[in-house]
């Protein structure tokens, strides 16, 4: 196990009812003036902002809402949502809704916190020295940006969707009320596991084999969500699923599923270009890649394949390179029973050329970058990645 700094410290309220603590945990917490962001309107149909603000009212606190926020969530929007709030005396944010709300949040902290562009902080020209204390309650579970140090926005103008991480990004506190999560469309949740499946194989996927305890919790993890994930599929409102599949959330994204070792999120970011350019679900934007570069990648380590499916999916082969066949359609033939697209004909249709390559030059920054660590993608294996995807 390489050494490493574990910073995990926001403060997790879970259970039932939980959200109607919001007002209580923000008082505790120091505030007074509190902007509540939320998303498209889910939270005003389901009735759960009006229960937020109620317990914002009960303990005495200020507050103004800015709803709109949407998936793959705009630059622009927190811009703009930063520039309205400015001098204004809010002393804390609030995000009710899913990550894209969550993420919405965390660009407005910077820009308010520190001033300035928030794509500045996006693009690597500065430096996010200072936060407004966040918080959240999810009505979602999948980004896993509750207690992740990371945001992710698109800067529609560039066609870029990018991530930006930092310890500032960390909310203070994060609540958990699994019931929100009951008046999810069946294809967000499916969407939701499979971003937190994704989560944790991108950790997975690493140069280090003896990270033993790192390795279970991940694969407990995963057979844990994938169970869940049918279950709350058949069962909406099956109480026990849903808060399986939130605190798995959290834990695929806190860094606990890949403690000791580096990260390869090569998905993400082949996944990234994909919601850039056609706005699909990110959970989606990962399924459709997922199988098409495990088989890529697969020669480089065929046992470390062959263990996911043992443990995951008890596949009894012995032989590693037949293994990490199975569990590659395994994995695939779970996403497509969950709903998810898993080629670019089932969600975006096949794409000529010119665009291929176009994903190609973007993911690859120009041939600059170089993606992930089980196997280093090179601008020349992304083309042959979205190649093999665009079936
Ligand atoms: O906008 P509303 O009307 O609220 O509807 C939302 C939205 O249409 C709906 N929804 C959320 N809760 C609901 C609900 N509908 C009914 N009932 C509820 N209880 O779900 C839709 C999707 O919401 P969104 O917030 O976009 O989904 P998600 O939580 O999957 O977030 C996706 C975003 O997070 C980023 C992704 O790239 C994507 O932009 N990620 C952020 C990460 C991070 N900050 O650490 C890491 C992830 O890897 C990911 O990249
Ligand atoms: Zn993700």
């Amino acid at each position: 196990m390489n050494g490493f700094t574990f910073y995990s410290p926001t403060k997790v309220v879970f259970g039932p009812g939980s959200c109607d603590q919001a007002g209580a945990l923000l008082k505790e917490h120091g505030a007074s003036r509190v902007l509540v962001l939320y998303g498209g309107g889910s939270v005003v149909r389901n009735g759960v902002l009006d229960r937020v603000t109620a317990s914002l009212e009960k303990s005495g606190l200020s507050w103004q809402c800015v709803g709109g926020i949407q998936p793959n969530p705009r630059l622009a929007l927190a811009q703009e949502i930063a520039d309205n709030a400015r001098d204004k005396g809010f002393d804390f944010l609030l995000a009710v809704g899913g990550g894209s709300v969550l993420d919405t949040m965390k660009g407005v902290s910077m820009s308010l916190a520190c001033g300035g562009d928030i794509w500045d902080f996006f693009d690597g020209s500065r430096k996010v020295t200072a936060a407004i204390p966040m918080a959240s309650i999810i009505t979602l579970a999948a980004a896993g940006s509750e207690t992740s140090d990371s945001a992710v926005l698109t800067n529609e103008a560039l066609g870029w969707k990018k991530g930006c991480g930092t310890p500032y990004n960390r909310p203070v506190f994060a609540i958990m009320d699994p019931e929100l999560t009951y008046t999810l469309p069946a294809h967000q949740t499916a969407c939701g596991v499979a971003d937190i499946m994704m989560h944790t194989l991108e950790r997975y996927f690493s140069t280090n084999k003896t990270d033993y305890l790192t390795d279970a919790i991940a694969e407990a993890l995963l057979r844990d969500v994938m169970e869940a994930g049918l279950l709350a599929l058949a069962e909406p409102e099956n109480y026990v699923a849903r808060s399986e599949i939130m605190w798995c959330g959290s834990l695929s994204h806190n860094d606990l599923t890949g403690l000791g070792h580096p990260k390869d999120f090569s998905v993400h970011q082949l996944g990234h270009e994909l919601s850039a350019m056609f706005d699909i679900p990110h959970g989606e934007s990962l399924t459709i890649m997922w199988a098409t570069w495990a088989r890529y990648v697969c020669p480089t380590d065929p046992g470390r394949f062959a263990q996911l499916g043992r443990k995951v999916l008890n596949i009894t082969e012995s032989d590693d390179t037949l293994a990490a066949q199975m569990t590659i359609n395994g994995f695939e033939a779970y996403f497509q029973r969950i709903g998810m697209a898993v080629c670019f004909s089932d969600l975006i249709g096949v794409q000529s050329d010119e665009v291929v390559a176009d994903l190609a030059e973007r993911c690859s920054w120009k041939g600059k970058r170089t993606v992930g660590v089980f196997r280093p993608i090179v601008r020349e294996d992304m083309l042959a990645l979205y190649q093999a995807a665009n079936r």
